[in-house]
């Protein structure tokens, strides 16, 4: 198997949109092996549950954390825990209404492999625009489905998040059917549709020029309840590349 380089990845993002990068490909990038994606999964049973997602029937949990990347030094650096505002022109049910979340653990915003994949998203963002510093939003997800439950992974629908790159990280599925990843053109033709079932798999976007959404998710048995980790990770020029180049 091939590994693509950073350039060749953001050459694809440029000219297709969107890029699934198999586990062996991110492992390969990140240095880890395929065992890390269990142990970096216990995060995931330490998240808080997600009161405004629930406000429309969805069970889900998470947290948020938010860093700075700066290209010219490769540094990845966690910014002081705030509100969750939603860019305009992009999530519909959140503009203009701050959230809440309860920030990363400690050992998840310190864990190697979260510092790790910063950095290479980092590269990839840059690959995709001349920025002098990236904000960077982290947030695992886990949405759980019971039998007469769905779990809406997406309850907002096909959106943008209104930044330059959006990933989405497949982390672990349990006893899951459903939850299919597509991406879209901005003229809304389906670009690519897939479902993340091995952990490790990566779905990436131009988020400048795709929309995304995920199908809900059901049990497989129905006696037992389904599961989905997901992290996703946002790039986009923090405020401070935008005042300077707005001057
Ligand atoms: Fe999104």
């Amino acid at each position: 198997m091939t590994t693509m380089r950073i350039d060749e990845v953001g050459q694809r993002l440029r000219s297709v949109g969107t890029y699934l990068m198999p586990p062996a490909e991110l492992n390969r990038q990140l240095g880890v092996d395929a065992t890390v994606w269990h142990r970096f999964g216990r995060h995931w049973d330490e998240l808080a549950p997600d009161i405004y997602a629930a406000e429309l029937g969805t069970r889900r949990l998470r947290r948020y954390g938010h860093f700075l990347f700066t290209p010219a030094e490769q540094s990845v650096r966690p910014v002081p825990h705030s509100a969750f505002v939603q860019p305009e022109k992009s999530n519909p049910l959140y503009v203009e209404r701050d959230r809440h979340f309860e920030p990363l653990t400690e050992a998840f915003t310190k864990d190697p492999v979260l510092q790790a994949i910063l950095s290479y998203l980092g590269q990839l963002a840059t690959a995709l625009d001349d920025v002098e510093e990236w904000s960077a939003k982290v947030t695992p997800f886990r949405v759980l489905a019971s039998a007469g439950d769905a779990g809406q992974p997406t309850p907002e629908g096909v959106h943008r998040d209104g930044v330059t790159l959006v990933t989405s990280l497949l982390i672990a599925r349990h006893n899951a059917v459903g939850g299919q990843s597509s991406v879209f053109d901005s003229s809304g033709r389906q670009l690519l549709a897939t479902t993340l079932s091995e952990p490790g798999t990566m779905l990436l976007g131009d988020d400048r020029h795709t929309l995304h959404g995920v199908s809900p998710l059901r049990p497989d048995d129905p006696a037992e309840p389904a599961r989905r980790d997901v992290l996703v990770v946002t790039f986009a020029p923090s405020a401070q590349s935008n005042r300077r180049r707005q001057r």
